[in-house]
């Protein structure tokens, strides 16, 4: 509509997207108190066990605070994020590990892959290894690759990421609930059982040797393992546990949906434009041998130095977003912003497209250019403060996971470009970049030949 913001109303609420930074920053800066509230959905109240988590909260509450506190201070702290650091590298040798096998298993040392799995199977892998101390529920696979479970795994995750605030029709129309019509309650019902068929067998083992063994969590002889002990050891000021059963199953599969697909959009997109502009992929590939070498593999401590390698994954979540809006939010009061009064219960959706690819705003919008990102020098971050994209958002409501977020996305992409060069497979041209017609994913997974370039001793061993 050529609008910098609209109001459409569907059922009795007030839908209000927003495509210009200077607005954005009105609704989640200056009033961001008003709108820290989040809809209720059939799905969001599923998913979060009726609202536990901090994510899907509707209510600015005591249990919203409670959650987003831990979180903050306890679960991705930098402090926490330096004690799972081992766990970070190790699922990235994993990755590298597992695409130099798919290559040498073939007669030219080169292979076609997908990197929507790869970046998946990294992202997953890095939050079941944070969470429950391993990579596979099941017998898992010699070559370092997803097994059946993993794979059944997020497929539920992106299953219930497409269903938590889609337009449902009992959403805006409660009274049809009961009847289910667009069939979200059912699949999301499924996701959930995947979730517990694969989550609750290892909860209740830890409850059981934790909290009801005969150690007993008060004088447990060992330290934490991973963030699973530690949900498990919280306690509150009466030393008793922090969190139900409850609590913890529902926070385990809300940090699944956070932390896997973001960085996994981010790596396809972006290796996608540089196949098709190979001068951004040589740059990028310059800047890390340059950093880094090629007798080592790039890690956490070599990020502040790959400013070009960030700027293309900033690019990326300005031009490729992972969905068309950012987490609704819905205002606890009337408020006027920039003349418009906005009702109490409406909800602010800011367009994750309209605001990236804002011709006020950006030049050649529609042009993948990680240059733009590099103006005055300074370091690059994927933080982006002023709403011009979105990335990781801000205000009250804004991400708590941008420390572990960012270093995903690097290491993701940095480990894949310094390891690996990267065509069109045989026969191709060029990759297709047109969009779904249903999501902004890549209408199709990126395939893309892969062949290592770094000499073979520099590659984790089996
Ligand atoms: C590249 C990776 C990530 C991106 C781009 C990202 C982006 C976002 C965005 C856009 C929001 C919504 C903010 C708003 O409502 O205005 C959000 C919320 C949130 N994110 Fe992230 N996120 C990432 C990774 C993570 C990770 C790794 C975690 C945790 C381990 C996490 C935890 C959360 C939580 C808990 C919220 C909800 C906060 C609340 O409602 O109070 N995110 N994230």
């Amino acid at each position: 509509m050529n609008t910098n913001i609209a109001c459409i109303r569907l059922g009795n609420i007030h839908v209000v997207p927003v495509t210009c930074p200077k607005l954005a920053c009105e609704f989640l800066r200056k009033h961001d108190s008003v709108f820290a509230f989040r809809p209720i959905t059939v799905a969001s109240q599923s998913i979060s066990r009726g609202f536990l988590t901090v994510g899907f909260q509707p209510w600015v509450d005591e249990q919203w605070k409670k959650m987003r506190k831990l979180m903050v201070s306890e679960i991705i702290s930098s402090k926490r994020l330096r004690w799972l650091h081992d766990k970070r590298i190790e699922e990235a040798d994993n990755l590298v590990r597992y695409v130099y096998n798919q290559c040498s298993n073939n007669i030219g040392g080169g292979a076609v892959l997908d990197a929507r799995v790869l970046g998946w199977q990294y992202c997953g892998n890095v939050v079941r290894r944070f969470l429950f101390n391993k990579r596979y529920f099941g017998k898992g696979r010699a070559d370092g690759g997803p097994g059946v479970e993993e794979e059944e795994h997020i497929d539920a995750v992106f299953t219930a990421l497409s269903f938590l605030f889609a337009f449902c029709i009992s959403d805006y129309l409660p009274w049809l609930r009961w009847l289910d019509l667009d069939g979200h309650q059912r699949m999301v019902k499924e996701a959930l059982e995947v979730f517990n068929k694969y989550h609750d067998p290892v909860i209740d083992e830890r409850l059981q040797e934790l909290r009801d063994g005969k150690d007993g969590w008060h004088d447990l002889k060992r330290e934490p393992q991973d963030l699973l002990d530690v949900f498990i050891l919280l306690k509150d000021d009466k030393g008793k546990p922090l969190l139900s059963t409850e609590e913890i199953r529902a926070q385990a599969v809300e940090l699944f949906l956070a932390a896997v697909d973001n960085p996994a959009n981010t790596l396809e997109w972006t290796l996608a434009e540089m196949i098709n502009q190979p001068e951004i992929l040589q740059k990028a590939i310059e800047e890390i041998d340059r950093v880094v070498g090629k007798e080592r593999l790039v890690q956490e401590s070599d990020f502040h130095k790959l400013n070009y390698v960030k700027a293309c994954a900033r690019e990326s979540f300005r031009l490729h977003p992972l969905s068309a809006f950012n987490l609704p939010h819905v205002s606890n009061y009337d408020t006027t912003i920039a003349g418009y009064l906005i009702p109490k219960g409406s909800y602010v959706l800011l367009s994750r497209i309209g605001l990236g690819r804002n011709p006020k705003v950006w030049d050649e919008p529609f042009k993948f250019k990680p240059e733009r990102h590099l103006k005055d020098g300074s370091d690059v971050d994927l933080v982006e403060p002023e709403l011009r994209f979105i990335s990781f958002s801000t205000g009250k409501r804004g991400c708590v996971g941008t420390g572990l977020g960012s270093a995903m996305t690097i290491m993701l992409l940095a480990r894949l470009l310094q390891g690996f060069s990267w065509e069109v497979p045989p026969g191709e041209s060029s990759i297709n970049l047109a969009e779904s017609t249903h999501s902004l994913f890549l209408a199709q997974p990126l395939r893309a030949l892969a062949k290592p370039r770094l000499p073979s001793h520099v590659y984790p061993a089996n």
